[in-house]
């Protein structure tokens, strides 16, 4: 080791490091970000993050999220290169977990360009079989329209995900009972520029990209824009706002006269029941759609349907044969068995995972029990029904570290998981390998009609692409389960040998925050099992829960719900560590004089600290507003920072 690293300065300062004092490191970190010319009290973003920006000038990342998933993709790039010597070796197992995820990177990597482009794509995906797309009918004879039955092309493009292609196909747990599954059909959404065709000039360049001639694409380009519109304006009349109706496929065909039964079973890719049961988001568009696309000349409902099927694959897709880009393509499409592999390589020595993991799973309980104090005290005036529903609620909750089922053995749960898949081919196709892959976590979305229920121990997530390549934790309302992907325990974001000051003010914030989701406006009205509740209807409904919601809606925002987390997120884990009940070790530490009331906030800050622009945050405010809606008007830190307390104005919490 030392002289491997004696030749390699870079390596000898990271061992170097590595032995400091890992609190003095994490202050150093903090303070580092910290720009003393601005007023902690004025502007505490530009006090506590004013560093970030120039610290971080060339790094691929502008915030402590994606700094967390570069890492990661750093370390899978490694265990790449790790593979690619071992498949070269006899002992290989060509048949393994390890041998699928080399295959897709490999191929990823190495494939020839021509099997990404958007024409090979559509040669894998016939509208039916024994038909092509309009483009590619040879010269000299007619598309065969006749042949071309909308319904049934559909269901082979959902076939590959959530496609949102003129109507969208969930697999969702039933309202009042989440270990049943149904199938639930809607409306597309077209809201986002990414959901629509692109504006004309774009449009027509696609469809010329896609093998569209150039003396047609103007006329398509305008026809295929004419049923997209016409398809939004019937969204826009849909005034059918309810949460959908539950009827029998039989009962669907009749009311809007398409073969709904032979869209399931090839969407399904088996027989079903002409009782089976679906959930009807608004009857009202899918008549009018059927109206609409029988009216249209096919190859013009074709056309669209095959454009936004690319637009939906370009978006799955990283298309680029860099190794980083295509660690992020197997991350996204191949998530469990890169969590495997990560977790083998990266935490399985040492017992390094097991601390990791009983150190955040102390953390959390001790958020736990102060969200339990809170029920107590009981702001909100609950009745003991209520009471009682919250307070198991908050005991049922799951943390799960890994996003794996629990007690099991992982890797056997992984080799069954990707048993089927059959990633070994002839020569490499990025498209094939991609669409298989697609395919494939497509099944086991719907494979949860058939094998629930779930018990919240076996339960994981099946991520969609872009939860895939992330490391942040999130709730799931409907299995009360909090996900901590393994690449998110490391520094600076938790390590467990630190002082507990730093553990409760940024990953114990980070838990904190999505406890919270569980008891917001649109998580209390679901129980500890993730069914509708009686009791959790009445607690959203309820004049003091309405009155906290308006409270923190007093600066206005789009993402009330994240703000409930932040604000109740921190005072939690606020007093989870200071707290008077909480009894934690709270004499001032050796390796600095700084209060420890002001570590916890700078430490707070490093979660927003960043320097993206606002088109970083998806459904979240920016950063730098979350961090001052958060602290606002929040005693403890106008205390640590003594900053004048103008506290004219109460803080404003929900429970
Ligand atoms: C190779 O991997 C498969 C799938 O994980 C497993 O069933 C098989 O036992 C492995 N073979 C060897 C020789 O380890
Ligand atoms: C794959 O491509 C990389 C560069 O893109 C090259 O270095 C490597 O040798 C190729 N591997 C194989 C097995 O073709
Ligand atoms: C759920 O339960 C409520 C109350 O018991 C009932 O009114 C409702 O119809 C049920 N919903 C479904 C989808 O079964
Ligand atoms: C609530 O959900 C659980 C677990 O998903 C289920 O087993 C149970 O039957 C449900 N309870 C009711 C009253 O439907
Ligand atoms: C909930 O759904 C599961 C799975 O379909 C079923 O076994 C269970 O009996 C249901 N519970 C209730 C109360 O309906
Ligand atoms: C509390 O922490 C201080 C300084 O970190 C340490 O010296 C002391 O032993 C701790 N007290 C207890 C009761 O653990
Ligand atoms: C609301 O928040 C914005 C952004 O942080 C701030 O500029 C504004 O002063 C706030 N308004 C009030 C009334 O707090
Ligand atoms: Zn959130």
């Amino acid at each position: 080791m030392w002289i491997i690293c004696l030749a390699l300065i870079a390596c000898v300062t990271v061992e170097a490091q590595k032995v400091s004092n890992p609190n003095t490191r994490l202050l150093d970190n903090i303070l580092s970000y910290v720009d003393t010319e601005v007023s902690a009290c004025d502007d505490y973003f530009g006090h506590a993050c004013g560093k970030y920006a120039k610290k971080h000038l060339d790094d691929p990342f502008t915030e402590i999220t994606q700094m967390v998933d570069h890492k990661v993709n750093q370390d899978l790039l490694t265990l790449m290169q790790e593979l690619e010597q071992r498949s070269l070796q006899p002992n290989f197992n060509r048949t393994g977990v390890e041998a699928k995820v080399w295959s897709f990177y490999h191929t990823c990597r190495n494939a020839s360009s021509d099997t990404r482009s958007g024409r090979h794509y559509l040669t894998l995906v016939p509208p039916d079989e024994g038909l092509t797309w309009p483009q590619f009918t040879p010269e000299g004879s007619v598309w065969p329209g006749e042949r071309f039955k909308w319904m049934e092309t559909l269901a082979r493009l959902h076939r590959y995900g959530e496609v949102n292609i003129l109507m969208k196909v969930f697999i969702q747990s039933s309202p009042n009972n989440s270990s049943e599954y149904v199938m639930d059909l809607s409306m597309p959404s077209l809201e986002e520029t990414g959901q629509r065709l692109r504006p004309f000039l774009e449009t027509m360049r696609t469809l010329a990209v896609l093998g569209v001639p150039t003396a047609s694409a103007i006329t398509l380009t305008k026809k295929i824009k004419s049923l997209e519109t016409a398809l939004r304006n019937i969204i826009d009349e849909d005034d059918d706002d309810t949460n959908g109706q539950y009827m029998t496929v039989r009962q669907l065909q009749r009311r809007t006269g398409v073969h709904w039964q032979k869209f399931i079973e090839l969407l399904l890719g088996q027989p079903i029941e002409p009782q089976f049961r679906v959930n009807v988001q608004s009857l009202g568009y899918f008549k009018a759609l059927v109206q609409l696309l029988n009216d249209r000349e096919p190859n013009v409902v074709a056309s669209y349907m095959m454009t936004r099927l690319m637009l939906y694959l370009w978006e799955e897709t990283m298309d680029s044969e860099e190794p980083l880009e295509c660690v992020k393509d197997v991350r996204r499409n191949m998530n469990l068995a890169t969590s495997l592999l990560y977790k083998e390589r990266f935490l399985g020595s040492a017992g390094h995972l097991q601390r990791n993991s009983a150190s955040v799973v102390q953390t959390f309980e001790q958020l736990r029990r102060q969200f339990l104090r809170l029920v107590k005290r009981n702001r909100l005036r609950l009745d003991r029904t209520q009471r009682k529903m919250i307070t198991q609620k908050v005991h049922d909750m799951v943390l799960n570290i890994g996003n794996m089922p629990q007690h099991i053995d992982h890797r056997r749960y992984v080799s069954q998981h990707y048993a089927s898949l059959d990633m070994s081919s002839g020569y490499l196709d990025y498209a094939r390998s991609h669409l298989q892959l697609l395919e494939f976590r497509n099944r086991q979305w719907m494979s949860q009609l058939s094998h629930s229920p779930h018990r919240v121990s076996e339960y994981y997530y099946i991520t969609d692409s872009s939860t895939g390549m992330s490391s942040s934790p999130y709730y799931m309302i409907r299995q009360n389960v909090i996900i901590v992907p393994y690449g998110f325990l490391q520094e600076p974001v938790f390590l467990p040998d630190s002082h507990n000051v730093f553990k409760f003010s940024l990953l114990g914030f980070i838990l904190a925050h999505e406890l919270m989701h569980a008891f917001d406006g649109h998580g209390v009205i679901y129980d500890g099992q993730g069914n509708l509740s009686e009791a959790g209807l009445q607690i959203g409904n309820s004049a003091r829960f309405e009155a906290g919601l308006e409270c923190i809606n007093r600066n206005e925002t789009a993402y009330l719900n994240e703000r409930v987390a932040d604000i109740d997120g921190i005072q939690l884990a606020y007093d989870a560590y200071f707290g008077a009940e909480s009894h934690q070790n709270r004499t001032q530490p050796d390796f600095t004089d700084m209060p420890l009331q002001r570590i916890f906030f700078l430490n707070l800050a490093q979660f927003f600290c960043g320097n993206g622009d606002a088109s970083n945050f998806l459904d979240h405010d920016t950063d730098a507003v979350r961090l001052k809606q958060t602290l606002t008007n929040f005693a403890a830190f106008y205390e640590a920072f003594q900053c004048p307390t103008a506290l004219s104005t109460e803080r404003c919490q929900l429970w």
